[in-house]
Order: structure tokens, then sequence, then C-alpha cells
């Protein structure tokens, strides 16, 4: 197959490297070249470009199976959503009218779930998003599942919290001692590791299902206060200490408490996460940052 990953960034690097490991031949589209050589030593092919602007994609040669768009907002705000997400994805779209192809997975979020009951969400719950930049993904998915009605192959992952090597950002603050538990640390969270993702949004551009959902997330949501129980037992290190109430009230606003259930890719794509949960998908980070410490990991 001929693969466009459009944004590809950290997770699109991923899927690309995987791909190509598969024997298909990637593209890798995005603004700047500074990661042109770490493209090209995974077997990526560069392409400069702004997948908002179509003469981008007018541009690209040659015609393309699998499109992958895994574009970000690079911590922008809900202006730069609605550019990114919405107005790139009906950009991506006019260009592929004129481009038919085999499949087109999109990385959505697991933030269009705005549930705050702590109940368990799966792809036929409600999603009404508690931010505005979850409805701005929202709007996203709808302009895709549209497509697939009009004969396009669209299909969607909701991904919850991607961490990974150099990511993860309440393990960062652990290790840095900057992280704090909000409230009673009751709070669900839901993560993945990046290769699981990878492999997901490979399974979906083999078997996704046109105008499908699927959720992208481990095996067990965890709660930060547990998160941060197994950290502190790892390095051995007290409990970090609780936000300031003016903290946690910043903090508050658009926070979600809900357990994202995986049970469809897994039933459907043949799925299957390598790392059913953050004990395993932080082993790597743990033991190597605890041997810099001189230290074996509990
Ligand atoms: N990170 C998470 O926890 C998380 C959770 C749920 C879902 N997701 C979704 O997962 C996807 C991938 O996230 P990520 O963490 O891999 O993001 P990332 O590392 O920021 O990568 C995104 C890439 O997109 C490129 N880009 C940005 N704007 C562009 C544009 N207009 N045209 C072309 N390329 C553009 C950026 O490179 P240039 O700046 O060089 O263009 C960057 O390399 C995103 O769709 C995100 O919404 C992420």
């Amino acid at each position: 197959m001929r693969a466009l990953i459009a944004g590809c960034g950290y997770l699109g690097t991923a899927v690309g490297s995987l791909l190509v490991k598969a024997g298909h031949e990637v593209i890798g589209l995005r603004r700047t070249e500074d990661a042109s050589d770490e493209l090209l030593r995974v077997g990526i092919i560069p392409a400069l470009g702004d997948l908002t602007d179509i003469r981008s994609l007018e541009s690209l040669s040659g015609k393309f199976d699998w499109v992958v768009n895994t574009v970000s907002s690079s911590r922008g705000g809900a202006d730069v959503y609605r550019a990114v997400y919405l107005e790139g994805t009906q950009t991506m779209l006019e260009w592929l009218r004129g481009h038919p192809l085999k499949r087109y997975v999109y990385t959505s979020s697991t933030s269009v779930y705005g549930q705050t009951d702590g109940s368990t969400v799966d792809e036929d719950s409600d999603a009404q998003p508690a931010t505005e930049t979850g409805a701005i993904l929202r709007a996203t998915e709808d302009l895709l599942i549209q497509a697939a009605n009009e004969g396009i192959p669209t299909t969607i992952l909701r991904v919850s919290g991607i961490y990974g090597p150099e990511r993860g950002h309440l393990f960062r603050q652990f290790v840095n001692g900057e992280a704090r538990i909000s409230g009673e640390g009751h709070r669900w969270m839901n993560m993945v590791h990046r290769d699981d993702v990878a492999t997901a949004i490979l399974a979906a551009l083999e078997k996704g299902q046109s105008g499908r959902i699927y959720n992208c997330t481990d095996d067990v949501a965890v709660t930060q206060l547990e998160f941060l129980r197994w950290l502190s037992q790892q390095f051995n290190r007290p409990l970090p200490p609780s936000a300031t109430e003016e903290a946690a009230t910043r903090k508050k606003r658009g926070v979600t408490h809900k357990q994202v259930s995986n049970l469809r890719l897994k039933r459907e794509l043949d799925w299957n996460p390598a790392f059913p949960s953050y004990r395993e998908g932080y082993a790597d980070d743990v033991n190597r940052i605890c041997k810099g410490l001189g230290r074996t990991s509990a």
C-alpha cells in the first residue's frame, strides 16, 4: 500500500515506522523540516506542506491507498483546534473527493466523552464534550461520518491520553517532583501507549469499517491516586502533596471522570495492546530512571 501520514509527529512517526516495517510505502506530511532526518531514519519519505491548504495536498504526487490524519493542535487553543481539526478535515475531504482511496483513519480523542460520574463509556455512550476543544473534535467526527455516508471510507479512533518514550505528563511531573494530587485523587485516568495506538491504526487501516468509531485505550483505567501510589512505590518516594484549592478549581474546568472501554476495538479489529496497563508501559522508563539513580525499581 501507499500511505500518507498527515501530521507526522510523535504518533504519526510511530505509525509510519510500523507501516514501513510491514512493507508499505509511507509519505509523512508536516509543515516544518525539523524532523525530516528522523522520518528518513525509519524509512518515511518526508513531505513539506500544510494540510489546511489544499494546494499542499494537490502538490503531493501519486495516488494513496491509505491516509492517516494524526495532525495535532500543538497545544494551541480553540482557534487552532478549529483550523487544524475541523477546517483541516474539510480540506482533506475536499482533496479526497478527487483522489479515491481505500481507507482514511482519523485520531480523535476520548475527550469527546464529557461524563463526570465515573461510569464506563463505550462508543454508544453519549459523547457530549465538556470543553469547547472537545466539541470541535466531535464536530470533526461528524464531518467524517457524513463523508463515510457519501462513500469516502473514513474510520475514527477515539484515543485516550498517549504516553511512551519522552511523553506522559503526570509521570514526568512525578519524576520532577511537581506532581500534585487533585482533590481525593479518585478521578479515573485513561491512557494508552503510543506503540499500541500505532497497531490500532494499522488494524483500522486493514480492517476498520467505514463510518465506525473505535475507542483506543489500554485495558485498565486507573485513578490518579492509584497511579501516583504505584510511582511512589517504584521510586521509593512519598506520595506527592495535594493541589492547592486554587489550582484544583482551575484544573476542574473540563475535567472528566469516566472509564473508557476498548472492547469494540478488541472484538472487531483483533487488537490487543502490548502494554495492557501503565505498569508494563512505564516499566522501561522506571528502570532506566532508577538505574540512573543507582538502584533497582521496586
Ligand atoms: N497526545 C495525546 O495524549 C492524544 C490523546 C488523544 C488523541 N490524540 C491525537 O493523536 C494525534 C497525534 O498526536 P501527537 O501527540 O502525535 O501530536 P504531535 O506530536 O504534535 O504531532 C502532530 C504533527 O502534526 C504536524 N502538523 C501540525 N499542524 C499541521 C498542519 N497544519 N499541516 C501539516 N502538519 C501539521 C506537526 O508538525 P509541524 O509543526 O512540523 O507541522 C506535528 O509533527 C492528534 O490527532 C491528537 O489529537 C493525542
